[in-house]
Formats: structure tokens, C-alpha cells, sequence
């Protein structure tokens, strides 16, 4: 815990072409009122002009600076005033972090660390303030100036220069905070609430290239009334401004109200741009907006915490895409891209858990584990507690965090709070590192119409994770009959316990087997032949799945599942044994046939 929190901070900066001045103001109250311990600041390559405390200037013996802190010894024991002037050189600044100039423009991106290099501050997350921003600049050369929150002010200054002061009513950490200037020019357009506010959307690019954001324009205000529909979430603000520069290290930042991005990210014609980019506008605006909440509004305690945000909104973003085109299609390139990417860093030198236990510099954790299983964490919760379920969990997780900056077990308790629900050991999914093996072996039986799925599971070990726990998978299984329908499923044995599928006279065609232990059997009753088994339906958890379903199973399923994910992964599997069947048909010299059953299927859609 820190032991000062900052309430209100006034930025002034005075942008130029050789320096930029930056001048803080801030509200300063210890933790514990009467108790004065030293207050250390962050700050990266800054050149201290000088600091006050309650308005005096502060002698050499009363502070320390070094290169990468400020600390005064022993400031006031309640609440006083910090004022700190810095010098920066944006035009010089190469890292693309803190405040940088990109063609011709100034920009800023404090995400992780970032905020330490425009001036000195408790450049942490659970640090939340309310903040001004006052930006002068010459007029001619940067006659747009922007930063978070709503416009209150601006004029003329001497000397050809201009001002613009900014207000932003929301609490929020520093590496939210934003500043552009420079020579910009917008597309406009606005979005009417669900409570009838109406807000004015600004997308801002240099002038030749405004033709080009018609569709990011059509997916922020789609991603707007997305997370109304699907969430209850409303834009909190005015204003809502999306700036797209050439240089910028991430794909793109959700700074409240003033999202920065990568112009790749934003600019799309219809004479140069493929379906991919569009879709990835799509996802990447609607990523950046969904962070207001998830990300902004509740955001994280520490930077451990970065798939509390990251992971979630990841998810979001899927959700999105997915109601916006096909769910199933999707879902395939997601899966796709954590088996490509995903899978292998669990599977190396660099393996971490969604959260993970150290870091040497936070940038380097910007990972598709954080991100990409961290959304798949986020799945499972909803794959376990329905839709309905999991939005109970997210209003309770809005209801008592918003404006807080919490952890990844915050979120956990609202989903279980709000649900009553039993998640036995699913915590493990946020700290032990690897992709699960899951095996399955069939089994059914006519004298007692049963059906058994026998699993057992392991975690491969990791650097500095030797042994593993049995994880919480939720498996999603549908059982086809010889017509390939689906069979209505009643009831099914958890190592001998009775638990019943459909609660409601409505047939339940798809349950989610709750694997928890290292071998767990289950059993399906009442089920009149032997069953295809559709397992793991719309990729339910994130593990490598091996199961004893032959080819002719994996084509009934391709022909038949009514699970649209399962259809493509049984044509994957199925796809790669017959390759490999070839490979070892070569090698003993045996004439190469593809085997007819796979045109025959193939054709018959
Ligand atoms: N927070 C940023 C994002 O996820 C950094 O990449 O969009
Ligand atoms: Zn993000």
C-alpha cells in the first residue's frame, strides 16, 4: 500500500521546440493522517527545475534526486501541496513512451510506465487522482490540443501561442493520462445514449487521411451500443476522441476519453484495405472503447493484475466481433491464434502465468498469455455460469469496484458471488503456467444404456513450476446419435454422483463437465446406442485434447455436429491423421491415396 495518495493533480505544459516545461500541482494526503514517512517519486530521464511543498520552495537537504526517483525525506504528515517543474525533450524522446514527438506531432503513451517520463509522481496504478490538463502551444504549428476528459477552456496566449485546459471528473491512474498537439483534422459524428445523453465523436488524423476512418467510425459507435445491449454499459463523458498516429508502439491505447492508436489500426479504403483489416479495425476499436469500463472505470491494483483488464476486455472484444459477424468463424481464427502463438510460449523458455509472479521491466508482459488465454480464464467463467450468470457477476464486479483498482480475485469473487457458484480450484488458471493435457477414453455400455467419458488430465511443468495441480477444466460435451442429432441429455454420473443436466422441461443437448481432479469419470444415463461424442464444444477451455474418436467418428462429426467449432476442429484433426497416415504409407512404399471418405464429405456440402 502507498503510503500517500494523490487526490487532484494540475498539469500545465508548455510545449516547445527545444524543451517542453511541465508543471504539477498536486493534492497530497498521507495514508494515515499524523504519520510522515518519505513520499518517492518516479521519474526517468527528467531534468528537475525545482519543487515546492505548500508553496515553498524546498532546499537541497530536503529532497534527493536521482535517475530514476525523487524522494523527500520527511513531507508534511497531512494533506500539502506538491508542486514539481520538470524539463522534458519530447523531440529527442526515441522509446515511443512518455511524451514523444511523431511526425510533427506530440503524443503520448504512459501505459505501463510511461507517465514517470513527463514528470515525477507515484507512477503506480492504485494511485488514482482527478486531473487537469492546460496545454500551450504555438498556435500555427499545433492548432489542436488535446488531452482526457471535457474541454473547459481555451484562448489566445502572446507570442502567437494558444491554450487549451481540460477536465477530466473521472479518478484515474497515470498511465491513463494523454496529451496530442499538433496538426490534425477530425471526422465527427455522434452517439445518442441509452439514457439520451448525446456524445460527440471526434476521429482524428492528419486531413489527406480522414476519408479513411468512415469504418472505424461505424465500429466505435456499434462498439457503443454493443456494450449497452450486452453489458448495460453507457459512455460516462461528452466527448469521446480516437487519434490515429504513424508511430506507436502497441496497437493502441485506451487513455480515458482520448484513445491513441496505431494508424494501421484506424485508417482502412476500400481500394487498399483486405476483409482482415477490417475486421482487426473493428476488434481494436471496440477493444480500446470497451477498456472505459473494464480497464478505466475498474482498473488494475498493480501491474500483476494486467489480465484483470487485459484479459477481459480481450474477451469483450471477441464477444463483440463475434455478434457483429459469425460467431463461429471467429472463434476459429481466435483459437487458431492461441494455439499458434499461445501455446508455444506455454510451452517454453518464456512460459508465465495469465498472472504472472515478477517482471524485470512490465513492457515485456504485454504477452498473448496475459491477453489471449487471459481472455480464454474469462471464457470459461461465462462458459460455467451461462450468459445470464455472467453478466450477474459483472454488474456485482462494476457494483463494488467501480473507481477502484482491484485484482484478478476481485473479479473471481463477484463472478462466484453473484452466483452462488462453486468454482473449486479455477484460481490456478491465474497462476500456474502451461497448456493442461486432457485425454478422454469412450466407453459405452448397452446392458446399462450408460455412456462413459473417462478423463485424465496434466499440466506440463514450467520454468520455476516443476509440479503441477489438477486444474478446473469445464469440458462442453454434446453426444450425437447414429442419425446425428443431437441426443437430449438428462442426467450424468460425476465418480458416481447423481447430477441432474436439465433443470427446466426445455432438452439440454450440450453440458459442461466440471474436471477437476487428475482421472474423473463421468457417465451418461438413458442413452439408447452408442453416441458420437462432441467434446470440448466451442473450445470450452484452453488445453490440448486428446481422445480416442477414430476417423470414422471424426467424420460423422464434420458432417454432423451441430457445434460449428467442433465441425472445423473435427476436419483438423481428422485432416492431420490422414496426412500423417500418408507420411508413414511412404515411408513403407505403399502407392499414396488420399482416403475417399474425405472427398465424399466434402462434396456433399
Ligand atoms: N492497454 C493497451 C491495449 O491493450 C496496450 O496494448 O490496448
Ligand atoms: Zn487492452
Amino acid at each position: 500500500m502507498p503510503d500517500y495518495y494523490f487526490e487532484t493533480v494540475d498539469l500545465k505544459f508548455e510545449l516547445g521546440e527545444d524543451k517542453t516545461i511541465v508543471s504539477s500541482k498536486i493534492a497530497v494526503h498521507p495514508r494515515v493522517e499524523g504519520v510522515s514517512s518519505p513520499l518517492v517519486l518516479n521519474g526517468h530521464d527528467l531534468k528537475l527545475v525545482s519543487v515546492k511543498v505548500d508553496g515553498n520552495e524546498l532546499k537541497k537537504e530536503d529532497y534527493h534526486v536521482s535517475s530514476r526517483h525523487l524522494t523527500l525525506s520527511s513531507p508534511p504528515s497531512s494533506t500539502f501541496t506538491l508542486e514539481i517543474v520538470t524539463e522534458i525533450y519530447p523531440q529527442s524522446n526515441t522509446s515511443l513512451e512518455g511524451l514523444y514527438k511523431s511526425s510533427g506531432n506530440f503524443c503520448t503513451q504512459c501505459e505501463a510506465e510511461g507517465f514517470r517520463k513527463i514528470t515525477f509522481y507515484q507512477d503506480r496504478p492504485d494511485i488514482m487522482a482527478k486531473y487537469t490538463c492546460r496545454i500551450e502551444a504555438d498556435k500555427s504549428l499545433y492548432p489542436v490540443l488535446l488531452s482526457n476528459g471535457n474541454l473547459i477552456e481555451e484562448g489566445d496566449l502572446q507570442g502567437g501561442k494558444h491554450y487549451a485546459l481540460w477536465e477530466d471528473p473521472f479518478k484515474k491512474p497515470s498511465y491513463l493520462f494523454a496529451l496530442v498537439a499538433g496538426q490534425l483534422e477530425s471526422r465527427d459524428d455522434t452517439f445518442v445514449t441509452c439514457s439520451g445523453r448525446t456524445v460527440v465523436l471526434r476521429i482524428w488524423t492528419p486531413s489527406q487521411d480522414v476519408p479513411k476512418t468512415a469504418h472505424a467510425m461505424y465500429s466505435l459507435k456499434a462498439a457503443m451500443k454493443w456494450d449497452e445491449e450486452v453489458f448495460g454499459l453507457e459512455y460516462d463523458l461528452d466527448l469521446f476522441n480516437i487519434v490515429a498516429v504513424p508511430d506507436f508502439n502497441m496497437g493502441a491505447m485506451e487513455n480515458k476519453s482520448l484513445n491513441i492508436f496505431n494508424s494501421k489500426l484506424v485508417l482502412a479504403s476500400p481500394e487498399t484495405a483486405t476483409d482482415m483489416d477490417y475486421a482487426a479495425i473493428l476488434g481494436v476499436i471496440g477493444h480500446e472503447y470497451f477498456h472505459n469500463w473494464t480497464g478505466n472505470r475498474v482498473t488494475c491494483r498493480d501491474w500483476f493484475q494486467l489480465s484483470l483488464k487485459e484479459g477481459l476486455t480481450v474477451f469483450r472484444d471477441q464477444e463483440f466481433s463475434s455478434d457483429m459477424g459469425s460467431r463461429t468463424v471467429k472463434r476459429i481464427s481466435d483459437v487458431s491464434k492461441l494455439r499458434s502463438y499461445q501455446f508455444p510460449q506455454d510451452a517454453g523458455p518464456m512460459a508465465h502465468p495469465v498472472r504472472p509472479h515478477s517482471y524485470i521491466k512490465m513492457d515485456n508482459f504485454y504477452t498473448v498469455t496475459v491477453y489471449e488465454k487471459g481472455a480464454e480464464v474469462v471464457r470459461m467463467y461465462k462458459t460455467l455460469l451461462g450468459s445470464s450468470g455472467f453478466r450477474k457477476g459483472m454488474d456485482l464486479y462494476f457494483k463494488r469496484h467501480d473507481g477502484q483498482a482491484v485484482t484478478c480475485e476481485d473479479f473471481f469473487a463477484a463472478m462466484r458471488d453473484a452466483n452462488g457458484a462453486d468454482f473449486a480450484n479455477f484460481l490456478l488458471w491465474y497462476s500456474q503456467a502451461g497448456t493442461p493435457r486432457l485425454k478422454v477414453t469412450t466407453s459405452y455400455n448397452p446392458e446399462t444404456r450408460t455412456y462413459s467419458l473417462k478423463f485424465s488430465q496434466e499440466v506440463p511443468p514450467t520454468p520455476g513450476q516443476p509440479v503441477k495441480e489438477p486444474m478446473f477444466i469445464p469440458v462442453a460435451v454434446g453426444l450425437l446419435d447414429s442419425s446425428g442429432k443431437d441426443i437430449p441429455l438428462t442426467t450424468v454420473y460425476n465418480d458416481g454422483r447423481l447430477q441432474t443436466v436439465a433443470s427446466t422441461d426445455e432438452p439440454v443437448f450440450t453440458t459442461v463437465l466440471r474436471v477437476t481432479k487428475k482421472e474423473e469419470e463421468f457417465v451418461f444415463s438413458d442413452i439408447a446406442e452408442r453416441p458420437v461424442p462432441s467434446l470440448l464444444r466451442g473450445y470450452s477451455a484452453p488445453v490440448r485434447l486428446d481422445s480416442d474418436l477414430t476417423e470414422s467418428d471424426l467424420f460423422f462429426l464434420l458432417a454432423h455436429d451441430s457445434d460449428g467449432f467442433n465441425r472445423w476442429e473435427a476436419g483438423q484433426v481428422l485432416a492431420r491423421k490422414l496426412m500423417l497416415n500418408l507420411v508413414s504409407d511412404y515411408q513403407k512404399n505403399i502407392p499414396l491415396a488420399l482416403n475417399p471418405m474425405l472427398w465424399m464429405e466434402l462434396e456433399a456440402y
